[in-house]
């Protein structure tokens, strides 16, 4: 029997910018084995085409830098009719406020804003009617924390276009955000790996789920955002707790 899942998203394309690492490859994983037909996008064609190896099932790679713009408008111009997009792809820059050099900002925004800002834009020419755009922010943007109010920030600003352009494009497309807590992606694979599973244990003791995220929990999440059709205008908290916790 077919799950509410396969049925929405059986031969459906979805375009998922970020798919070669984390949550965005967790989606393609997911979503290409409830039946939808996937492109992944990201940067580095090789790694882009060994994820869409280790997904299979037909997957397809894009590869895409959305931080150039003239790239973003001639990559779109080869994904044909897309019915869902979602958008993982981001850098993050960590420091305090009167350290964080300018350009480290500046190169976050380009990455974890404009770039989606734009990815979203060129994209709705070819986005079906009754489509879903998927964006991410993160918990920082309500839980924040010393060091990082650059990226909490950016967060915010992805949540309040995500709010934006539900209203915008009302009637066209759903438009929702994933806000996702601390989830063990290759986000973290530069840590020392001793000091990544310490600062796991850290953060996952304090949350109520009693631990972080796994990929596959936020790709969860991405499927019933894309396929809920109530759901527009919301930003998801996929974060173990982490916005009610002491
Ligand atoms: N992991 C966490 O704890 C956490 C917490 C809160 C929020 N988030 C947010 O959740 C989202 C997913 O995080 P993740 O941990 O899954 O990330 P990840 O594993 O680091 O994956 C990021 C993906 O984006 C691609 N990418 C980066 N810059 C790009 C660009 N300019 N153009 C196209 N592709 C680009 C990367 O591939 P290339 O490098 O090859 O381009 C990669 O496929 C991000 O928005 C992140 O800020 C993560």
């Amino acid at each position: 029997m077919s799950t509410v899942f396969e049925t929405a998203l059986k031969g459906k394309h979805l375009v998922i910018v970020g798919g070669s690492s984390g949550m965005g490859k967790a989606t393609a994983k997911m979503a290409a084995a409830l039946g939808a037909k996937v492109t992944i996008a990201s940067r580095n064609p090789a790694k882009l085409q060994a994820a869409a190896d280790e997904i299979g099932g037909g997957v397809k790679a894009a590869p895409v830098d959305t931080t150039q713009e003239a790239d973003v408008k001639s990559w779109v111009g080869g994904l044909g009719p897309v019915d869902h997009l979602v958008i993982t792809a981001s850098s993050a820059a960590h420091g305090a406020f009167m350290d964080l050099p300018t350009d480290d900002l500046r190169d976050m925004v380009e990455a974890k804003f404009l770039g989606p800002y734009v990815a979203a834009r060129e994209v709705l020419p070819v986005l079906s009617n009754g489509g879903s755009i998927t964006l991410f922010s993160g918990v920082l943007s309500r839980r924040p924390s010393a060091g990082a109010t650059g990226l909490g920030a950016v967060n915010a600003a992805v949540e309040a276009l995500a709010k934006g352009l539900a209203l915008e494009l009302s009637g066209r497309a759903r438009v929702n955000c994933i806000s996702p807590g601390m989830v063990a992606t290759e986000a973290y694979a530069a840590m020392p790996d001793a000091a990544r599973e310490d600062m796991y244990a850290q953060v996952g003791g304090r949350l109520p789920v009693g631990r972080v995220g796994e990929a596959q929990d936020v790709a969860q999440a991405v499927i019933m955002a894309m396929t809920n059709e109530f759901l527009t205008g919301t930003v998801l908290d996929v974060d173990g707790g982490h916005l009610v916790r002491d």
